[in-house]
């Protein structure tokens, strides 16, 4: 197993100037704090930012301290460190993200320096890179990074974790540089996110800005398989649970916990980075109403409110901290007593053993951010209390870990009112309930810790990856190119059946813009002049676009699944049929259509079609279910069928079909080698009436009956060319 070669924009330790030197701290922020944990039999490097710097004349003192640990500096310059990170990074996609558009920044230069930021992480990178590593990019300051790597690596095993939220559809579509952030982490074989919310918000971005749909996760792009999955990123359980073996030796200035238990007073934390999206003085708000409505609890309680320093040169994290100390200090001046201060406010990054005391020592934990990725304090704070199963978590439902952590009470972080009946809930809460609650959100958390996140995240790529390439001989051509290749050599008598849409061609949201291209009209051009082979078009589509498409080709033709065929250039029905249905059914088609924008209805000889790959995806899935009850008493009377295309419903007589027609071309004829290649539900037909020697290939993903499985219309066009060459040199 190769290295884990992990790029970050924050290294997991943070340099401070001192007289004499630097020293190095651990980093704040759940990714960095939660990487550092990571098990030592993963063998890794780590490159990323180490803070600024003051003297560039340090910076080969710097790495080379920073390299012994394993780590490789990214040294950002001062106007680097205003546009990439304090700006694109913190002013435009952080808040973007966490849905607090108002604060959105639209600079053209922090895009500029985000790009250009991204290519100089990438040359570092470069450099580090071995055959067999993993590269593990991480978070929203380095979402172009993966298809860096790409493009010069294609080969590499590349992944992508995205800590933040990913909005929905509409908040993203918003961004000027949407679709380049898309292709950007599109590089990666891997796509990670906290949620199925977050992924689903995704995909759906995936789908409507790059127009590729996913299928269980999956989406085919620049010919090659994305994965998308979700990964709620743990902790390390244990350190947590029995925190004083990781104590410092040198302890100095520690908290005394028994102070704050002093006169049996309960304690609430607030434990955050400052952030605005952390809801802090809504929390305080909360507080505040609180001790207002039950004076009773006044002198009872103390709320410890801890706020980490962060991205101190943005605008509004200045504006948030004055906030907070404007209203630290009103509830202050307004409740306090001699023997009682209701807050004791810390602006400053605790120790280890001071944070897993404070958890320790916690009645309460109110952890209310508005938005929050994960939120790692939620389940540290849990953690703590493996030991003495006494504590009660509030957690915002818009924290990611609400999803893993079901049995906190779970808030609406701007509701001021169900924070406070939280709060009194919690306060007033059995231990028997704190205990059952608290044992349930242990049983998750010890299980999915972080190196088992990070294990999943890993294995996953590396499985996936070895499926998309096996050797899987009912499904992938790759290794029986040569098999086909010699039956197509030795054959006399060649018949090959190919569907037309998406199989021969790509999917285009105008039907009538899919004509032939030059390359496809000369392969098959190639083929059908051999005289050894009979090239017969199988399609839903109306004979009249085939004839005028392909007419001019010496190949056969079926139409509208076989109603109509066309051999040795002579059109013939093939059945006798009744379209007199169409005046029936047309109305509740209509209907359908004015109700689903995008939506057409393309009327053929024998059938209707009803489209809607232009439609709004959902909508128009919906609205296909909505119409197949419609339909469905009318088919059966009428002795009708109603076949599921790729974004098409067809209603056509049960009789015909893509298989059935085949007869024409099966019939008679000795056979020695037959191909069929096709995309959707309808080719199936085929699939399934072919001798099991004949070769049938599936265009793209999805359960299929045929033997070997192409990835796209690309690949076909690549096998039929192959064979066309065969041919000629025979
Ligand atoms: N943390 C810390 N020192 C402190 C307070 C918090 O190291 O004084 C750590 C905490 O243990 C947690 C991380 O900072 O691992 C915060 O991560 P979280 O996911 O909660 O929020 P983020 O800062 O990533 O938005
Ligand atoms: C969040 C982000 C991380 C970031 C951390 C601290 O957890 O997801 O990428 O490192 O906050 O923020 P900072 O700007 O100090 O790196």
């Amino acid at each position: 197993m190769g290295r884990l070669v992990i790029i970050s924009n924050r290294l997991p330790l943070t340099i401070e100037k001192v007289d004499d030197g630097y020293i190095y701290h651990p980093s704040s922020g759940g990714l960095a704090t939660g990487l550092a944990s990571l098990d030592d039999s993963l063998e890794k490097i780590w490159i990323g930012w180490p803070g600024p710097i003051l003297e560039e004349g340090d910076q080969q003192q710097i790495i080379a301290d920073l390299n012994q640990k394993g780590l490789v500096p990214v040294f950002l310059s001062a106007q680097e460190i205003e546009l990439y990170y304090e700006g694109f990074s913190n002013k435009t996609i952080w808040p973007h993200f966490h849905y607090f558009t108002q604060y959105t920044s639209y600079e053209e230069k922090y895009w500029e320096a985000y790009q250009s930021v991204n290519s100089k992480v990438f040359k570092i990178v470069k450099d580090q890179i071995r055959p067999g590593d993993t590269i593990w990019v991480h978070d929203y300051q380095l979402m172009l990074l993966p298809n860096l790597v790409r493009e010069q690596f294609p080969d590499a095993k590349i992944v992508f974790f995205l800590h933040i939220p990913f909005p929905s559809f509409e908040i993203f579509r918003v961004l000027p540089y949407r679709k380049k952030l898309l292709e950007g982490v599109l590089g990666a074989d891997l796509i990670g996110l906290h949620t199925f919310g977050y992924m689903r918000h995704f995909l759906s971005a995936v789908y409507r800005i790059l127009g590729h749909e996913a299928t269980f996760g999956e989406i085919d792009y620049a010919n090659r398989r994305v994965n998308v999955d979700v990964f709620p990123m743990g902790i390390d359980y244990d350190k947590f649970a029995n925190p004083e073996q990781y104590y410092a030796e040198d302890r100095i200035g520690l908290m005394d916990e028994r102070r704050f238990k002093s006169k049996g007073r309960k304690i609430i934390i607030s434990i955050d980075r400052l952030d605005y999206t952390k809801g802090i003085s809504q929390r305080l708000k909360a507080f505040e109403r609180f001790i207002h409505t039950y004076p009773q609890y006044r002198g009872k309680l103390t709320l410890i409110l801890l706020v980490v320093p962060s991205r101190s040169n943005v605008d509004q994290y200045q504006e948030l901290k004055q906030e907070i100390d404007t209203l630290v200090g009103q509830i202050d001046g307004d409740y306090r007593t001699f023997g009682w201060s209701p807050v004791q406010y810390f602006f400053r990054s605790f120790s280890f053993e001071d944070l897993t005391k404070l958890y320790k020592v916690a009645d309460v934990a109110m952890i209310t951010p508005y938005r929050d990725g994960m939120n790692l304090v939620a389940k540290e704070f849990v953690a703590s209390k493996d030991r003495q199963q006494k504590g009660v978590l509030i957690l915002s439902e818009m924290a990611g870990a609400a999803t893993e952590l079901s049995d906190a009470l779970l808030v609406n972080p701007l509701d001021i009112n169900d924070l406070v009946d939280s709060l009194k809930q919690a306060l007033e809460m059995s231990e028997a309930e704190q205990s059952e609650r608290l044992k349930r959100m242990q049983d998750r958390i010890r299980k999915y810790t972080v190196s088992k996140w990070a294990r999943n995240f890993i294995e996953s790529v590396n499985s996936r990856r070895n499926l998309s390439t096996k050797s899987d001989a009912s499904i992938s051509i790759h290794n029986a190119k040569d098999e086909i290749a010699s039956g197509y050599r030795a054959a006399t008598k060649r018949t090959i059946i190919l569907d037309y849409d998406g199989t021969l061609m790509p999917f285009n949201e105008d039907p009538q813009a899919v004509f032939p291209d030059t390359e496809l009209l000369s392969i098959i051009e190639a083929l059908a002049t051999d005289k050894k082979n009979k090239i017969v078009i199988n399609s839903g589509r109306d004979r009249n676009t085939l004839d005028e498409w392909l007419g001019h080709l010496n190949v056969d033709i079926a139409a509208e699944h076989g109603t109509w065929i066309r051999i040795k250039g002579k059109w013939q029905l093939t059945i006798e049929l009744d379209d007199s249905w169409k005046t029936q059914l047309q109305p509740i088609l209509n209907k359908v259509v004015d109700r689903t924008p995008g939506s057409f209805v393309e009327e053929k000889d024998y059938s209707l079609a009803w489209h809607y790959r232009n439609s709004d995806r959902e909508l128009g899935q919906n609205r296909q279910e909505e119409l197949k009850v419609l339909l469905t008493p009318h088919t059966q009377k009428l002795g009708l069928q109603i076949l599921e295309g790729k974004k098409v419903l067809e209603i056509k007589n049960w009789k015909i079909n893509k298989g059935k027609v085949l007869d024409y071309w099966l019939n008679g004829t000795k056979l020695n080698f037959f191909l069929a290649i096709g995309d959707d539900a309808t080719d199936e037909d085929m699939f399934k009436v072919l001798p099991p020697e004949a070769l049938t290939f599936k265009v793209g993903q999805g359960l299929t009956s045929a033997g070997y499985r192409l990835e796209n219309y690309q690949e076909v066009r690549s096998l039929l060319k192959h064979l066309s060459n065969i041919g000629e040199n025979l």
